[in-house]
């Protein structure tokens, strides 16, 4: 199902995961990945491929929400809301979230607006990760110099701790399992509680 308004979602109490992060950060390929299909969500080499808010089914009883980049059809930098407002109306309101994985190109330091991002998350307690995209384009001790650069510069900020994080690459299909195997726990105990 396709929307831009967070009321018209879908209704069913499921646990879902967004997938949120700049334009061309890899949230579509990554999705595709995950679910070994090519072309369920849809990816582009220019950014801005996703307009809406998409949500995949998966085994009947869980959501993978993906959405629209930030950072590109974004509104005037004049104004003070960088992120496009049904964006962080789906974060608000979104009652089945559960986690959010905030995807980051491994290649890149950080970002100002990713690093706005999580911090706008943390000030709305939405619980979310870290995936790092894209790991195919670097040789593994680059790749570990750049995550923990990256985490130093959260834990150095406003970060008591790092999120937990997870490398990925979607051309290689690595980091797959553990993202899995994560939303499988968490499924669990969405499932243990509600029955309670
Ligand atoms: P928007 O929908 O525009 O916000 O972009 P998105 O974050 O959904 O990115 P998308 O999945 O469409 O991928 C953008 C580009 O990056 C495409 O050309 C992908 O093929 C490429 N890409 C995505 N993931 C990987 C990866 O793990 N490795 C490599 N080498 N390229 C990737
Ligand atoms: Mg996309």
């Amino acid at each position: 199902m396709s929307n831009s308004e967070v009321a018209k979602c879908p209704t069913e109490p499921l646990p879902e995961y967004a997938f949120i992060g700049r334009s061309n950060v890899g949230k579509s390929s990554l999705i595709n990945m995950l679910m070994d299909r090519k072309h369920l969500a849809k990816t582009s080499g220019r950014p801005g491929k996703t307009q809406l808010i998409n949500h995949f089914r998966v085994n009947d009883n869980w959501f993978l929400v993906d959405l629209p980049g930030y950072g590109f059809a974004r509104v005037s930098k004049k104004e003070k809301h960088t992120f496009q407002k049904y964006i962080t109306n789906y974060f608000e309101q979104r009652t089945q979230l559960v986690c959010s994985f905030i995807l980051v190109d491994v290649r890149h330091e950080p970002q100002k607006i990713d690093l706005e991002f999580m911090q706008w998350m943390g000030e709305k307690e939405i619980p979310f990760c870290i995936i790092f995209t894209k790991a195919d384009k670097l040789k593994p001790n680059v790749i570990l110099k750049n995550v923990a650069n990256y985490l130093n510069t959260l834990t150095s900020g406003i970060w008591e701790e790092a999120p937990q994080h997870f490398v990925t690459s979607s051309s290689k299909f690595l980091g797959r399992d553990e993202l899995l195997k994560f939303i499988e726990q968490i499924n669990d105990q969405f499932f243990k509680i509600s029955k309670k």
